[in-house]
């Protein structure tokens, strides 16, 4: 079966009526990885949900999709976002398929190179400001109450909507909900998103609930700290967020499912980083990296049972951001004559070693 994304697919669990275009780029079906070495490492059952397979690398594009065909339903020529990268790619994307325009306002010098390069191939209209993400998103919210212009941030409810099938599908893949949801918490959008799904999938077909978990970086980590933090800073720009929309949401998720919400330093990040590429093969992008920083953490300080089945939500494809991984790695090349000779002998003894 060519899978038909996710509008067509979970049809029956989302907003769409007769007039919804069936907008798609093949979005969703993503996989969940068992990390067995890091498993092995930490006396548990960690999977790996790798939203960086979706069409534009990211988790986003699963509320993107709705939220552009609903724009589309309504009549709508333009949207709008503020980002710190993923959301604007998303946006760029899914607007240059449905035939409409996409303005982004973005904070300059703070969106990692690959995110920047796919919204000018998009064909996105880009405006960086000075300030932060928390500075754009209020320009944008402002801006579409007095135009006939959409806004897609994950203010607009149909993100949450369309985000929430990534918990339909760790249901379906483990025949139930795991123990504990580990994800990394930027807007707090995401968080709201998959605890909504939980919810819903378990009310139709008895799912159960995980704990959730949700991992903010350190020097952004209004939640956890509980206050607004006016200038964020972190290596891991996707979270780079200092006054989450979606606070008061990831609270209840956080309560509801009797979860935590804690911060994980940027060392810690970098240290996961590198950790799951080395051991596991999948390249994430650092923020995504909080989820698995965030869960060595916690396993470190006994607070997870041994044996529990944990998902790690990896938001984002690490080649978004080669530049951090360049910056964070020890690179050990060797630059040698173009001589077979002098490179045989080489090549076998480092391999001897
Ligand atoms: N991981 C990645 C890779 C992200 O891009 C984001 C958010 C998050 C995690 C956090 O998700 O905001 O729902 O809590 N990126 C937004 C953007 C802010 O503009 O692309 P959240």
């Amino acid at each position: 079966m060519n899978w038909p994304g996710l509008l067509q697919y979970y049809k029956d669990y989302l907003p769409i009526n007769e007039n919804t275009p069936i907008l798609t780029l093949h979005e969703g079906n993503t996989p969940l990885i068992h990390f067995s070495n890091l498993s092995n490492k930490l006396g548990i059952e960690l999977y790996g949900k790798v939203e960086g397979i979706n069409p534009t690398g990211s988790f986003k594009d699963r509320g993107m999709v709705l939220a552009v065909a609903k724009a589309i339903e309504g009549g709508s020529k333009t949207v709008i976002c503020a980002s710190t990268g993923n959301t604007s790619a998303s946006a760029a994307a899914y607007a240059a398929k449905a035939g409409i325009n996409a303005w982004i306002v973005i904070p300059k010098g703070k969106v990692a190179m690959g995110k920047l390069a796919q919204a000018i191939m998009y064909g996105a209209k880009i405006v960086e400001i000075e300030g932060n993400f928390d500075d754009a998103l209020q320009m944008v919210q402002k801006v579409s109450k007095t135009t006939p212009i959409t806004l897609v941030n994950s203010v607009n409810p149909y993100r949450l909507e369309g985000q929430k099938t990534a918990a339909f599908e760790i249901c379906d893949t483990l025949g139930k909900s795991p123990d504990i949801l580990s994800i990394p918490v930027g807007n707090a959008g995401n968080i709201s998103a998959y605890w909504k799904g939980f919810k819903e999938y378990d009310e139709k077909n008895n799912t159960g609930l995980p704990q959730i978990f949700g991992f903010e970086a350190e020097g952004a980590a209004a939640i956890t700290k509980d206050t607004v933090i006016q200038e964020p800073e972190t290596i891991a720009t996707a979270i780079r967020i200092g006054n989450p929309a979606s606070w008061h949401l990831a609270v209840d998720a956080r309560d509801e499912s009797n979860g935590m919400i804690d911060a994980v330093s940027d060392e810690q990040i970098q240290e996961a980083f590198q950790l799951l590429a080395k051991t596991e093969g999948v390249f994430a992008e650092p923020a995504s990296c909080a989820s698995i920083a965030g869960i060595i953490e916690q396993c470190k300080l006994g607070n997870i049972p041994s044996g529990s089945k944990v998902v790690a939500v990896l938001t984002g494809n690490g080649l978004k951001d080669p530049q951090t991984a360049i910056d964070s790695s020890h690179i050990e090349s060797f630059s040698l004559p173009n001589d077979e000779e002098t490179v045989t002998s080489f090549l076998k003894n480092e391999v001897l070693k």
